[in-house]
């Protein structure tokens, strides 16, 4: 058997008398599309910001693919493959669609400020490659009509494949989806759950994702990793998890309804 791909092993984190991670493990295959719910305040977004360098926890270790990446700064932790979106928009507001996907691509890019300032050839080519990947990207999601408005002429939704598509740009092997389709009506999240489907198809591309609702999270995820006040209280599929007597009783009580 071949190793995960992300490996989280005892992840603690903790605030000023708030632990919001407590002994968290969980391990996700290359390919997977692995759900982590929970109540609001579980955890699920300082999960993310653990994993992707935004916080160092308290304790534990997050491994990807082989490395220990654990209190890694984000651009180090970016630069081994993974992309996240975020659960508020994080747009750049005065950009367009498609150069806002050219921002996800020049943080990949090798070429450092000063060679980007004096455009030398390999700039000039890395710019060229990532404008086509660009409209690849727009072309696959079926978004390219889209390429000149800027973000705020869109409908909510559209943004939010917006922030998607930026990080497809990034090459990365596993992506982080922070509730990729809060706000999205009941057709575009069918929509979105495609388009994540045919992204690890065609890319290979793995994906963690935060999402409330439970059709949705039933009909794309693997497998889903329940956390409730800072601890994993489940793991496993959508069935599994919906019966847990403990999965229930987290979620009763709370305005969850489109959970179990
Ligand atoms: N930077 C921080 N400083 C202090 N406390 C924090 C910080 N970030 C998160 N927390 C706390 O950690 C707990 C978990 O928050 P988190 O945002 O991870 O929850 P969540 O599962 O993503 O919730 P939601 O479904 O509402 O997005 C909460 O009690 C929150 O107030
Ligand atoms: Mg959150």
């Amino acid at each position: 058997m071949s190793a995960p791909l992300l490996e989280i092993t005892a992840l603690q984190m903790r605030f000023q008398g708030i632990t919001a991670l407590k002994d968290v493990s969980f391990t996700m295959n290359t390919g997977a599309i692995t759900a982590l719910i929970g109540p609001n305040g579980a955890g699920k977004t300082t999960l993310f910001n653990c994993v992707t360098g935004m916080y160092t926890p308290t304790s534990g270790k997050v491994t990807f693919d082989g490395h220990d990446i654990t209190a890694l700064p984000a651009y180090r932790v970016s630069r081994y493959g993974i992309a996240r979106t975020f659960q508020n928009l994080a747009l750049f507001g005065g950009l367009s669609v498609l150069e806002n996907l050219l921002v996800g691509a020049y943080q990949q890019g090798s070429s450092g400020l000063l060679q980007g300032a004096l455009r030398t050839p390999k700039t000039r080519r890395e710019q060229t490659a990532s404008l086509a990947a660009a409209h690849e990207v727009l072309a696959f999601l079926g978004m390219e009509d889209t390429a000149n408005v800027l973000p705020s002429e869109l409908p909510y939704g559209r943004q939010k494949q917006v922030e998607f598509a930026r990080a497809l740009m990034q090459k990365a092997r596993l992506v982080l989806l922070d509730e990729p389709m809060a706000g999205m009506s009941t057709s575009e999240k069918a929509a979105m759950s495609v388009l994540i489907r045919r992204v690890r198809e065609r890319f290979g591309i793995s994906f963690l994702l935060v999402e409330h609702d439970m059709p949705t999270i039933m009909e794309i995820s693997d497998k889903i990793v329940v956390l409730d006040f800072g601890e994993k209280i489940a793991e496993g599929t959508a069935e599994q998890v919906q019966n847990d007597p403990a999965v229930i009783a987290a979620y009763l009580g709370t305005d969850h309804t489109a959970a179990v």
